[in-house]
Parts: C-alpha cells; sequence; structure tokens
C-alpha cells in the first residue's frame, strides 16, 4: 500500500499526544493526506460506563479493567486497518501504548504497513500540574471536585507508570518534547512516507486563533498609576460584558489570565456565556513589576524619581525598575507562559489571553517582527483586541474592536 503510513503516539497520560495527534492530522490533510485519529480515550467515553473514568479502571491488576481496555484497543487497530484499506492513508492510534508488549500486537499487526512511534514527554512538573487541572474540568470528572478528580488522574498516571517502558527496540521512533516543542532523540531506520513533513510539524507551532485581549478599564488606570492590583471601575465591568456579548460566536474552551484581580475579572463574563469555558490563571503573565515605583502615577514617579523617568524614556525596554522588572527581564517568563498556553489549549482550538499593556505587547513581540525599542510602544488599548492567525506559511494580525469607549 504505498504511501501509507501508521502511527502509534507513546507517553504517559497528561503528555499532550492528543494535541500532537490533532496537529498532525490537521495539517497533514491540509497537505490533502487523508489522515485519522483512532483514539482510545474517545471511545473509552463514548462506552459511557461510569467506572471507566475512576483510577482503579487503570490499574494493571484490574483485569477485567485490562481485558476492556484490550478490546477497545484492538477495536481502533481494526477501524485503522480499514480506514488504511480503503481510502486513508495516514492512521493515528492515539493512546499511551507505554508498553513494548502492546507495541509489539501493534507492530505485528501492520507488518506490511511502515509504522513510527511517537513519544511525547514533558519534564516540566508546572506545566504538568496545570495540565491536570485542566483535565479535572473534563466531563468524565464532572461528578468530582476538583481535588478528587485530580487525585483521581494522578493515581492513574502512576498506574501507567508502574508498567511504562519506553521506547527502544521500534525500528522508526521519535521522541518529542511537547511542553519545549523539540525534538530530543530520533532513530528512523526504514523508510517511512511523509516523515520530513510529519517531523516539521512536531516542531512548529501553528496557531488558529490567538485572542491577545487586555483587561479593561480599572481604577488605577484612571489615575494612571502602575502596578497594584486594582479592581475594574464600572465602565471596565460594561466593557467587560462587551467582550462577553462579542465573543459569544466563538468557542472559548480556556481563557488564560494572570493572578491579578483585574485580567480575572475581565475574564469572567465571558467565561460565563461560553458553554464550558475554564479560567487558567498563569503567574508567568503577570504584569511588569514595578518594584520601587509600584502603585505610583507617572507624574509621582517622574516628580520624585526624576533618574527613574529618564532611564526609562532613554531606553524602555532595557530598563528595569528599582527591585523590579523591565520589559527585557520580563521576556522569560512571559514566553514560558505562552509555552504553557500551547501545551495546555487543545490543538486547533480558540486561545484566549487576558492580559496586561506591558505582558502584552511582549507576547504580540515573540509573533511580530519588531525592533527591540518598539516593543515598549506597541499600541495596547482598551476597547480593542489583537486577533492573531498563524500556519507555516502565513501571519495575519488584526486589531478589532469591540466596545465603542
Ligand atoms: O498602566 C497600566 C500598566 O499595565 C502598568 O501596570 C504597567 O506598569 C504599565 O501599564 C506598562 O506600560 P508602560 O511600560 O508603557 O509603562
Amino acid at each position: 500500500m504505498k504511501g501509507k503510513l501508521v502511527i502509534v503516539m507513546v507517553g504517559l497520560p497528561a503528555r499532550g499526544k492528543s494535541t500532537m495527534a490533532r496537529k498532525l492530522r490537521q495539517t497533514l490533510e491540509l497537505d490533502g493526506v487523508k489522515t485519522s485519529i483512532f483514539n482510545n480515550g474517545d471511545l473509552r467515553r463514548k462506552m459511557g460506563d461510569e467506572t471507566t473514568s475512576s483510577s482503579t479502571f487503570f490499574s494493571p491488576d484490574n483485569s477485567d479493567a485490562v481485558a476492556l481496555r484490550e478490546k477497545i484497543s484492538s477495536l481502533n487497530i481494526e477501524d485503522a486497518q480499514k480506514f488504511l484499506k480503503e481510502k486513508g492513508s495516514v492512521a493515528i492510534l492515539d493512546a499511551s501504548n507505554v508498553t513494548r508488549k502492546r507495541r509489539k500486537i501493534l507492530r505485528n499487526t501492520f507488518l506490511e504497513l511502515p509504522i513510527l512511534f511517537i513519544e511525547c514527554m514533558n519534564a516540566d512538573g508546572e506545566a504538568l500540574e496545570a495540565n491536570l487541572e485542566r483535565k479535572a474540568t473534563l466531563s468524565e470528572f464532572k461528578d468530582r471536585t476538583k481535588e478528587e478528580a485530580i487525585a483521581s488522574f494522578v493515581r492513574r498516571i502512576s498506574y501507567y507508570e508502574s508498567i511504562y517502558e519506553p521506547l527502544d527496540v521500534e525500528p522508526n521512533r521519535i521522541l518529542v518534547d511537547s511542553f519545549e516543542n523539540c525534538i530530543l532523540q530520533e532513530q528512523v531506520s526504514s523508510i517511512v512516507p511523509y516523515y520530513d513533513r510529519i517531523r516539521d510539524i512536531l516542531t512548529t507551532r501553528v496557531v488558529r486563533n490567538i485572542f491577545l485581549v487586555r483587561h479593561t478599564q480599572t481604577y488605577f488606570n484612571l489615575e494612571d498609576r502602575i502596578g497594584g492590583d486594582s479592581d475594574l471601575t464600572e465602565k471596565g465591568i460594561e466593557q467587560s460584558r462587551a467582550l462577553a456579548e462579542h465573543f459569544t460566536t466563538q468557542r472559548i474552551p480556556i481563557i488564560f489570565t494572570s493572578n491579578y484581580q483585574r485580567t480575572l475579572q475581565a475574564a469572567e463574563p465571558i467565561a460565563e456565556r461560553q458553554d464550558r469555558c475554564s479560567i487558567i490563571a498563569l503567574p508567568e503573565f503577570n504584569e511588569i513589576h514595578g518594584g520601587v515605583c509600584d502603585g505610583m502615577t507617572y507624574q509621582e514617579i517622574s516628580d520624585n524619581m526624576p533618574h527613574v523617568a529618564r532611564a526609562r524614556r532613554l531606553n524602555k525596554y532595557r530598563y528595569v525598575y528599582p527591585e523590579g522588572e523591565g520589559y527585557k527581564t520580563m521576556e522569560e517568563r512571559v514566553y514560558r507562559g505562552l509555552k504553557k498556553v500551547f501545551y495546555l489549549n487543545n490543538y486547533g482550538e480558540n486561545i484566549m489571553i487576558m492580559g496586561h499593556k506591558a505582558v502584552n505587547r511582549v507576547i504580540l513581540s515573540k509573533f511580530l517582527s519588531r525592533q527591540e525599542e518598539e516593543i515598549p510602544y506597541i499600541y495596547m488599548p482598551q476597547n480593542r483586541y489583537y486577533h492573531i492567525q498563524i500556519d507555516p506559511y502565513k501571519r495575519i494580525f488584526e486589531l478589532v474592536p469591540y466596545s465603542l469607549s
């Protein structure tokens, strides 16, 4: 069967396998390669039995559950075989596939086809923790508290860890860091169709829609004060409602905010108007820290600390507030926040970031090629948002109004 390929995803739960699988399918489909995903978890959830989401269902000692999981796996294998026999070109088997035994069954089943194993890992504990929080919001945990859901998922992971065997004997294999978005190891010993394309897809960030929004008006904004943790004004609340109304035509599954009240308060009305939308606060998106100037107005800084105002004017990008931050020193953490966003967001779904003036400038500069001295002056209004769309061949940026004032 020419041009046919089986991709087997491998990895512990919550390591970004399904996101990677969706990214592969969507991009290969755009290239005209008929691709389909066969996901064991989806099939399990479709079977609808409540017990299949409890952690004991994943215990290697639970022989009934092991048999059921093997059955689910073979049903998906059969569907993949059918798909490849008919019009399909690439079948992606999306499951943990963490044992050599399971992978051997797959190799023996698809003896006549090239098979590529893609293992997703992530060594970043914080990103993993954030991913567990997100998993806790899934409908399969709807009858549990967030804490119960996380504890159950952690137990599920530990069952998988107890039987996990890394890729080693599989002839064609790639190890991907799904948080850092890079390839850690690869070994290809036979011809794998679309290999160069797949490699490229695995390491390219493709963004269908990012809505980069600045929080709406706060009391500090009214007084021209920097930093702090001010609340929204009445007008700010109105603007957030206008945003919520504006986005009712878009599906927003997650809103990423900072830890500050103003971003959380601006996100809440939007989340309320959506069908199942969670708010994830990332400290990486906290506004630039003004250090000793935090809470002062620009005028107060000019009057009382003219050396600060002068030095900042001279090189706003590189300037660091005493005991605080600067655009340059903030870059690394903001980029880290962005990596978390890509890791936590399901591939292909809209991304909303409710951020701050300086943070949003740094985020935007990651996508726009701007000179560093221009970054601290990028226009960041409170009645418009940036809509960013990126694929390997084009980038679109649009400043969209949502409120009259
Ligand atoms: O004024 C609002 C604010 O978000 C402050 O908290 C922050 O210090 C400032 O904007 C960043 O903008 P600039 O770098 O232009 O002072």
